[in-house]
């Protein structure tokens, strides 16, 4: 077995009617293997509930100055957490070209790149409804040669309006800043970003660049999370 499939174990009890899932360890919030990192999430989940959810916005894009400081690690296992409590969460992966969300959560089967292509033109078609229980997912697998066209046209836009419309939180996993300008623009569109850092790792400075870039772009920065992996 590859060092990959070992890392990835099935969780049978996670299976949804017609798709099979398996979910790496690092989804912290639903193994239960690192309470402590498991905490740590759940803590950011009281405080996104406290200052963003219950103050009626939907939307949030979670955004890292550089590749490596956790931002899909983030984006997933906050979702899976406020998916726990019952709170109905669609999770996009907005790293059009590198996904990394499968990495996290792995459908069995191959995703459907042709319907992935459609994603303008029927976004909900290509939802993973109910991986979890009040848990979807939209894969970005297959859209690398249309993803400058659908980031920078209105499709995306529609998607994400489409999206705040039908779940009761939207969170989108966005590539680093450092590689390009996708996740301000992800992160304009759906208005809020939270920003993540790792300790030892990211400066300061790479911090505060991100924070200005993404206000100058008209997202609010609701907060920044120090990853300590
Ligand atoms: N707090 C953490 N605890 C354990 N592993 C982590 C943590 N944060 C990130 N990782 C791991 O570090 C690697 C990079 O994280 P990732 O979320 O993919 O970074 P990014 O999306 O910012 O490029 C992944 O293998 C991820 O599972
Ligand atoms: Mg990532």
């Amino acid at each position: 077995m590859s060092e990959e499939a070992q890392k990835l174990a099935p969780r049978a009890e996670a299976e949804p009617a017609e798709r099979r899932y398996t979910f790496s360890p690092d989804l912290v919030t639903l193994t239960e293997g690192r309470p402590g990192e498991a905490e740590a999430v759940r803590t950011i989940r009281t405080h996104v509930i406290a200052r963003h959810l219950n103050d009626g916005r939907r939307g949030l894009a979670i955004c890292g100055p550089k590749p490596g400081v956790g931002c899909t690690f983030t984006a997933a296992n906050l979702a899976v957490a406020m998916s726990q409590v019952g709170v109905s969460t669609l999770l996009i992966d907005g790293n059009l070209r590198s996904p990394g969300l499968r990495d996290f959560i792995r459908p069995e089967e191959p995703i459907d790149i042709r319907r992935q292509a459609a994603l303008g033109a029927s976004p909900t078609e290509n939802v993973h409804s109910e991986v979890l229980p009040n848990l979807s997912i939209l894969y970005a697998d297959g859209m690398m040669d249309i993803g400058e066209e659908l980031l920078g046209g209105g499709g995306f836009r529609r998607l994400i309006d489409r999206c705040l419309r039908d779940y009761e939180f939207t969170i989108i996993d966005t590539p680093p800043t450092s590689d390009s300008s996708d996740a301000l623009r992800v992160a304009s569109i759906i208005g809020y970003a939270l920003v993540v850092a790792r300790t030892n790792i990211t400066r300061i400075k790479d911090v505060e660049h991100l924070a200005r870039d993404l206000q100058e772009d008209g997202a609010r920065v609701i907060g920044a999370v120090l990853n300590q992996a």
